[in-house]
């Protein structure tokens, strides 16, 4: 693998120097998306939502400012991610608002209807296999719960198809594969929103 594609693997797991460099631009460079998608959604108040490939916990500590009494669970199978995770929600974590899980989403350490919410920023691109995982998400939600998926790419931009050449664990999804995998894993009310000027998705479905 080239040295470009051994960096930015490190989206997919991130581990080591260029993990934590990887860790750093994330929490800076998917700010942007992230705010966009949580500005569209409009779902009931959640009390318990699990960000899912929440990375460097960026997006934990937004959806703790958007839906103030909520408490939200981190999940990442990267120990590098919990660990940048943690620090970055340290004070809510104290205030009991927040906790940081490993764990990989194909088998989430979460007994059945746990949670109102789940989100997924980023992250669908390394999970091993859509319909597998979405099964799963769906286990851990309550009936009636929403499942939310942010992507800064519905596979048609130049840019992403590049990190796709170069990262062998990615896969790069449309909105009508997403939205196939969803109702395969038993949603409904799936819905997608695009960006106006970027290739920015947000898909949203309820069990
Ligand atoms: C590109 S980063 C996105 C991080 C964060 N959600 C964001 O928007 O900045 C993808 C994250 O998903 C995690 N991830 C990928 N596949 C996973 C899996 N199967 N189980 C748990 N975490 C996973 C990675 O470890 C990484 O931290």
């Amino acid at each position: 693998m080239s040295l470009l594609g051994k960096f930015f693997s490190n989206a997919g797991k991130p581990a080591g120097f260029m993990g934590r460099v990887m860790i750093w631009g994330m929490n800076i460079f998917h700010a942007r998306v992230a705010h966009w998608a949580l500005s569209r959604l409009n779902i009931p108040e959640p009390v318990q939502i699990a960000e899912l490939g929440c990375g460097g916990g960026r997006n934990i500590r937004d959806l703790l400012d958007k839906y103030p009494a909520s408490h939200v669970t981190g999940l990442d199978y990267s120990p590098l991610s919990l660990e940048k995770a943690r620090a970055f929600n340290r004070k809510m974590i104290s205030a009991g608002r927040c906790e940081v899980i490993e764990g990989d989403v194909s088998a989430m350490p979460f007994e059945d209807g746990r949670f109102d919410l789940a989100t997924a920023f980023e992250t669908i691109y390394f999970w091993p296999g859509l319909v597998r995982c979405f099964d799963e998400v769906r286990r851990v939600l309550k009936t009636g719960g929403h499942f939310v998926i942010v992507s800064e790419s519905d596979g048609s931009d130049k840019p992403s198809q590049w990190f796709n050449s170069v990262i062998d664990a990615m896969n790069l999804y449309t909105p009508d594969d997403i939205e196939n995998a969803l109702r395969s894993a038993g949603f409904k009310e799936i819905h997608t929103e695009h960006h106006e000027a970027q290739p920015w998705i947000v898909v949203t479905a309820m069990k």
